[in-house]
């Protein structure tokens, strides 16, 4: 199975609005990493849209059909604009206020996953695929096949964060274990968070993950080498 790349460009509208400027434009950035090799462009439109915009929304799924992929929080706003601009596919994700970025899978309490249920019957409708953030947990990958997701997108933080060897081994075993059971539960898996030049390979071994969804190691390695190398360079790892 080849491994795809979703490159995420949040991090170019945080430059963009951090100037309150008209540039680095993401869309220019959708382009670049699109022609370096990225199969997808992952954006992730907060509710208080501090870097991505509804209008960075609008004009990416206008612009690259079938290449976008949202990631949002199951919440009315999200739902209608992601409805109205039929991204490739969504990721429903957890959002807290406040947060640097997104800490972890989501938390399927019992409202949790009825809002979840009746956003992805919407999606579905409009033939959008749907993908949910959850940890690597067998009890949150049944609960995901259950609600009818078609991908599951193994949050890789704790991988990322791991400490010591011993701590490494363990979570590429929880995502291995992970990747087949989503497989026999019928879902795709993709993997994402915390990733880098240095710890993506032990994750990109690891059998039937399709998509690696990665965002602010390429983005500032762009500063350096620029983004058409920095996207190479990812490609070429997985
Ligand atoms: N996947 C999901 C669901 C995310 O929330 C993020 C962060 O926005 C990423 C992937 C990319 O993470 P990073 O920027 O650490 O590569």
């Amino acid at each position: 199975m080849t491994l795809k790349l979703g490159v995420n460009i949040d991090h170019v509208a945080t430059l963009r609005n951090a100037r309150k400027a008209a540039y680095p434009d993401p869309i220019d950035a959708a382009a670049i990493c699109l022609a370096a090799g990225a199969d997808f462009i992952v954006v992730h439109l907060r509710k208080d849209q501090r870097h991505i915009t509804q209008k960075d929304v609008e004009q990416l799924c206008k612009l690259f059909p079938g290449k976008i992929h949202l990631e949002c929080a199951a919440t009315d706003f999200a739902e209608k604009i992601a409805l109205k601009c039929k991204p490739h596919s969504v990721c429903i994700v957890p959002e807290v206020p406040g947060e640097v970025t997104t800490t972890g899978g989501l938390k399927f309490t019992p409202a949790v996953q009825k809002r979840i249920f009746s956003m992805v019957e919407k999606l579905h409708k409009k033939h959008i695929l749907v993908s949910l953030f959850i940890d690597p947990v067998a009890a949150d990958l049944r609960v995901a096949a259950r609600l009818g997701a078609d991908i599951v997108e193994l949050c890789t933080r704790q991988y990322s964060e791991a400490k010591t060897a011993k701590q490494c081994q363990k979570q590429v075993q929880d995502l291995a274990l992970s990747a087949l059971l989503a497989q026999e539960l019928g879902m795709q898996v993709h993997a994402g968070h915390g990733l880098d030049y240095h710890n993506v390979l032990a994750v990109a071994d690891i059998g039937g993950i399709s998509c690696m969804n990665i965002g602010f190691s390429i983005i500032t390695r762009s500063l350096f080498a620029g983004l058409p190398s920095a996207v190479e360079e990812m490609k070429n790892l997985l």
